[in-house]
């Protein structure tokens, strides 16, 4: 691994080689907290030009501390630093001295001053100016290091939110990855300042995590639990514990403001001295675990990214579309009319539908204890799946199974309304489409691999488009977007760029604290 401590030394090494560059800026003292993010960081590429190189830095970052703080003390070992830097598999260390990150002096330098409605709050109260000096050295090294990506940790949510903002609002051009808390075994979040704790003080410490998790277990299942009684109780608790309390406050994750209730997840923070560390944590409240809601018209690949995007983040895959073609299916074996909605009503009585995740991994579909997860593929159900998915008595029934199924959350649901009527509390909800010329170019692959005819090229937008109207305009869950959808048109993006943009929109609205990726 390579040391360097001047601004010179990190240009000819950025120079050196065109691979992607991950960035984990730092301020020493490093523990596995930060040997996560760079590991995290040397693993995937941002652009699939090859494995990414990851530069570390430290800088103890004068602008970021109060009078009082430990600016001082703050533990510096640049050589323990190094060698943790290397084992968890940085290319290069960055350690300036202040004179070579501000050679103008810190005196006139440019200051970068985040919206007050985010730093006002949380330990923005108790450290005015704090997070000007880290949005100000952060733009510094970016500005020197100019990675594709830059990684931080959810420890520090307030400064994570603050950074978002920070390279949104001056259209930086890095992608932001925030990464889980690492903890200890009995829950304290890794920190460089926890050694300054002695044993007993340790030992106090652990109340912390104790009170912020006893407080999610009692908002779990419980929409309407009364945030400001929880954080009260958080406070009185770390009280009992010996901790002197700075604050305790329930927000809104993203804008950092008070929130009314827990109909979306609640951040639960919270910051209090333990002899001479100040530690900061937190939780996230959440009535059920999250929901991921991706409509759009057919044949935009919505199952196959849906399924690979569901796997990746270890939820369930609620493939509504299956469900909708396993009752065509069962309309076409009985031999209904598709059209005549008095026919296909009693069908839906005791209905038996079951979705499964077969032992390859791929869905299986039951319907009446049948197996159809292969004959709802056809192009005879293809044909006639819209004119069954439009009566009001399939629909009705449908949804009432797939909102039992949403109660607990923890699934992502593909179809062609999930947004806007079956679960329009969702986290996530993205609009999935393409043009009809990139749909029916991918249809005809389709149905060659499946060994189905296939009708001209011509034929098949006809279709798609046809298909796009009738679903459209119908008047029983007409397709459509919700209006806090986020529109992904795929038009040229293959299967693995999709779902790394559909991760990457997830953990913009939901953390890893909240909701860990599942361990390969
Ligand atoms: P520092 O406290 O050294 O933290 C560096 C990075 O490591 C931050 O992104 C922080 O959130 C992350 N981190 C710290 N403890 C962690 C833990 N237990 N689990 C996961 N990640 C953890 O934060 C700073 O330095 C500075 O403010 C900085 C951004 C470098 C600007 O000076």
């Amino acid at each position: 691994m390579q040391l360097l401590q001047t601004r010179a030394e990190l240009l000819r090494w950025r120079q050196a080689e065109p691979a992607p560059l991950h960035f984990v800026p730092t301020m020493g003292a490093l523990h596995a907290g930060h040997a996560a993010l760079v590991h995290r960081a040397t693993q995937t590429a941002s652009t699939g030009a090859g494995l990414p190189r990851v530069l570390v830095s430290v800088f103890v970052n004068p602008l970021q501390f109060g009078p009082g703080e430990d600016f001082n003390r703050y533990p510096r070992n640049l050589e323990s630093d190094a060698a943790l830097a290397a084992s968890a598999g940085a290319a290069a260390l960055f350690a300036p001295e202040p004179a070579e990150l501000f050679p103008g002096g810190e005196a006139e330098l440019t200051r970068l001053v985040p919206p007050d409605s985010l730093q006002r709050g949380l330990c923005g109260r108790q450290r005015p100016g704090h997070f000007n000096g880290v949005a100000t050295v952060v733009a510094r090294l970016l500005g020197l290091v100019r990675p594709q990506r830059l990684l931080l940790g959810e420890k520090d949510w307030q400064q994570l939110v603050i950074l978002r903002r920070l390279v949104a609002d001056l259209g930086l051009p890095v992608q932001v990855w925030g990464c889980g808390t690492v903890r200890e075994a009995d829950g304290l979040a890794l920190s460089s300042r926890n050694r300054y704790l002695s044993p007993e003080q340790r030992a106090q410490a652990v109340a912390l995590p104790r009170a912020l998790a006893r407080a999610r277990e009692q908002a779990w299942g419980r929409p309407s639990a009364n945030l400001e009684a929880l954080s009260a109780e958080v406070a009185a608790e770390l009280g009992q514990a010996g901790l002197v309390v700075d604050y305790v406050e329930a927000v809104d994750p993203h804008s950092l403001q008070p929130c009314p209730g827990l109909g979306r997840p609640v951040l639960l923070a919270a910051a209090a001295h333990c002899g001479p560390s100040r530690l900061i944590d937190h939780v996230f409240l959440m009535s059920r675990q999250p929901i991921v809601a991706i409509d759009g018209p057919a044949g935009a690949g919505k199952s196959t990214v849906t399924r690979a995007f569901a796997e990746r983040l270890g939820l369930v895959y609620l493939d509504t579309g299956a469900m909708y073609r396993a009752v065509t299916w069962l309309v076409r074996q009985r031999g209904v009319d598709p059209g005549d909605a008095t026919a296909v009503a009693p069908l839906l009585e005791n209905l038996d539908l079951r979705l499964s995740t077969a032992a390859a991994g791929g869905q299986q579909v039951r319907i009446n204890g049948q197996d159809v997860t292969e004959a709802i593929r056809s192009p005879e159900v293809t044909a006639q799946v819209s004119a069954v998915a439009a009566h009001g008595c399939v629909r009705e029934a449908l949804t009432r199974q797939q909102r039992v199924m949403g109660e607990r959350g923890g699934l992502v649901a593909e179809g062609r309304d999930i947004g806007t009527a079956v679960f329009p509390d969702a986290e996530l909800k993205v609009f999935l489409t393409a043009t009809v010329a990139e749909r029916a170019r991918r249809r005809a692959k389709d149905l060659e691999q499946r060994g189905f005819p296939v009708p001209e090229h011509a034929e098949l937008e006809a279709q798609i488009a046809s298909r796009d109207h009738q679903d459209a305009s119908r008047t029983v869950a007409p397709l459509t977007q919700a209006a806090d959808a986020v529109e992904l048109i795929t038009d040229g993006l293959g299967i693995v760029a999709v779902v790394e943009q559909l991760v990457q929109l997830f953990r913009e609205r939901v953390p890893e604290d909240a909701w860990p990726e599942p361990q390969a």
